[in-house]
């Protein structure tokens, strides 16, 4: 059999190492032969791919990106994009596809897959949003890169009596602000699923400064303000109808510096938490991922998803997946409210 291999969304520490288990067993105890596309479902769609061997995914399991590389190409709002893609297997001889990504490469999957094709999906986000799976790998590298930023910016924020706003990533969830800013210290955590009172963000601000301690605030790139309570700008979609993201940090600071007279400064961290080498963990998952979605293949288990529950990776179907996402609960947003002002 000759599986297609591709990599869409937004890269994550972490894809790498699918690949390299994917294309290592999928030869060494299937005797499959694989081709990578490149850029998502860009590959497929003009047909570009180019040859995996074992040579080719050698050394790459702790290197963060792609070497498939990815986008954001949504083949459903191409015209004749479904047709495109069938012909451009068929041409290349690919039996079956192996596609690795978030809620929108792997929300193409069931279509494919309605539309009789042979596929297995991997997920991946560093957001963790994904109602199927307890973790996605990537997460737990973007946690640890804003954390350490965090724990930096303590002493910039308390040697210069400052608030200091860290913007993390986390468009519809707020996982990557929650995890990191309980395990940073942070005096105040905002995240999309709980619109902010502006006016109880600056009461923490000021609380935190009456202890002799300057307050970090963590943003979630998706936070919004209780309508009404401050103004917000709005961005260009994306293929998906996203829009692109980036800029409450620096809204937060304005309001804050106005209600509080304190200077407030921002730091977006943005990219850097996809960027660089994929922690321990993640290199783990992603394996594991790999390893089940081969075997998924190998078992004809077509329109399934692999996905960690506990410590057992196990399968779901693709189209049950995407449908839902996983959002913090108010219970665990809560809890972090203990340590808020
Ligand atoms: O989905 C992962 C993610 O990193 C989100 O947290 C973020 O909103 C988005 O991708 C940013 O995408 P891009 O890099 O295309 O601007």
């Amino acid at each position: 059999m000759r599986i297609g291999v591709l990599t869409g969304g937004g890269d994550c520490p972490g894809l790498n190492a699918v690949i390299r288990a994917v294309v290592r067993k999928g030869i060494t105890h299937h005797g499959y032969e694989f081709v990578g596309f490149r850029d998502g479902w860009r590959g497929p769609l003009d047909g570009d791919a180019r040859q995996l061997d074992i040579q080719a995914v050698r050394g790459i399991l702790p290197r963060g990106g792609t070497i498939l590389g990815s986008s954001r190409t949504n083949p459903l709002k191409v015209e004749g994009g479904l047709e495109r893609i069938e012909a451009n297997l068929q041409k290349l001889g690919v039996d079956a596809l192996v596609a690795i990504g978030g809620e929108d490469t792997l929300g193409v999957a069931p279509r494919l897959h309605q539309e009789g094709f042979r596929v297995v999906g991997v997920p991946k986000t560093i957001d963790n949003d994904l109602s199927a799976t307890d973790y996605t790998f990537g997460f737990d590298t973007a946690v640890n890169i804003a954390t350490e930023a965090i724990d930096r910016l303590h002493t910039t924020a308390e040697s210069h009596h400052r608030v200091l706003i860290v913007e993390v990533m986390g468009r519809h969830a707020g996982w990557i602000a929650l995890h990191a800013g309980m395990a940073g210290g942070a005096n105040v955590i905002l995240i999309p699923e709980v619109p902010f009172d502006i006016e109880q963000v600056s009461a923490w601000i000021e609380s935190r400064f009456r202890t002799n301690y300057s307050p970090i605030v963590v943003v979630a790139e998706g936070a919004t303000p209780k309508e009404g309570t401050m103004a917000l700008q709005s961005g260009e979609l994306d293929a998906f109808g996203h829009v692109r993201l980036g800029g409450i940090g620096d809204l937060l600071a304005k309001e804050v510096e106005k209600r509080t007279g304190k200077e407030a400064r921002t730091t977006v961290l943005g990219h850097i938490q996809r960027g660089g080498t994929p922690t321990a963990f993640d290199r783990w998952l992603a394996t594991r991922f790999g390893l089940h979605a081969i075997d998924a293949v190998s078992d004809g288990a077509w329109g399934s998803m692999v996905a960690l529950r506990g410590t057992e990776i196990v399968r779901v179907a693709l189209s049950d997946a995407t449908t839902q996402l996983k959002l913090v609960p108010p219970e665990l947003y809560e809890e972090a409210q203990v340590f808020f002002g």
